[in-house]
């Protein structure tokens, strides 16, 4: 695991913008894992500007979300397919239909599951998959529980979840009680990983994913097992990582 250490929110986001830049330069038909959440916005930010002076061109680009709420259909203000176009997709020349997110208005959780699975298989697997920290340590929306799950399955959110993303909502009460998400068996499969990490209210659990015991109780720690991962986060971030120097 390398961890890059950066001043702010906004290097932040031009150092994730630089990571998934040059998978682009190198493989201009990647297969990108996208996230959502705040921590990505900045990077999307950046990643529209270089489409906008010519410097990237996502036209060969396949995206797989990580993640959908349960329950909301596309058009709904909330749904990641939407957030997902306004902070990104509608800003580049990416193809409609290699966008992909899980369907989460398919009340076949088994089938819609099983169809997630399928569709990552057969693009080949992820080349680069981008990923933000929960506050209990969850990553796509795979929280804290006895073991790691391995492929994508739809989930109880949990309270402090909901509380954390009541925030885009009218009132925690429309906050979706359930999430269809890639597992973290998926997760791991991808063949790079990049997590980024801002603001002071992740540095407990920065901690803990990073430097404390592998456990399905901290999804994120898992990480620490993959052999391609690039941390990139800020100084308030890792305020309370103690790095063993030698
Ligand atoms: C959400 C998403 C995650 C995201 C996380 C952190 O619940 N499902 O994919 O990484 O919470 O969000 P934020 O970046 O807003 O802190």
């Amino acid at each position: 695991m390398r961890i890059i250490k950066v001043k702010d929110y906004a290097e932040m986001s031009r150092k994730t913008a630089n990571l998934i830049s040059a998978q682009l330069v190198m493989k201009p038909d990647s297969v990108l894992g996208l996230a959502t959440g705040s921590t990505p916005v900045g990077a999307y930010r950046e990643l529209i500007e270089r489409y906008e002076s010519g410097d990237l061109d996502f036209g060969h680009v396949t995206t797989v979300n990580l993640d959908e709420y349960k329950g909301l259909p596309r058009e709904n203000e909330q749904s990641y397919y939407r957030f997902m176009h306004e902070n990104l997709f509608d800003h580049i020349n990416i193809s409609p239909d290699r966008v992909h997110l899980p369907d989460g208005m398919n009340p076949d959780t088994a089938a819609e599951c099983e169809a997630y699975e399928k569709l990552i298989r057969s693009l080949g697997g992820i080349d680069l998959q981008l990923l933000g920290l929960g506050h209990d340590g969850h990553i796509g929306f795979n929280e804290p529980a006895a073991e790691f799950p391995r492929e994508t399955h739809c989930v109880d959110l949990q309270e402090r979840t909901i509380e954390a993303n009541k925030r885009f909502f009218a009132s925690a009460d429309e906050v979706p009680r359930q999430a269809y998400t890639m597992g973290i068996g998926t997760i791991m499969a991808a063949r790079k990983i990049v997590m980024a990490v801002s603001g002071a209210d992740k540095a407990e659990i920065a901690a803990k994913a990073l430097l404390g015991p592998v456990t399905p109780e901290i999804p994120a720690s898992i990480l620490q097992f993959h052999p391609d991962v690039t941390v990139i986060a800020d100084e308030a971030a890792l305020s309370e990582c103690v790095f063993q120097t030698v």
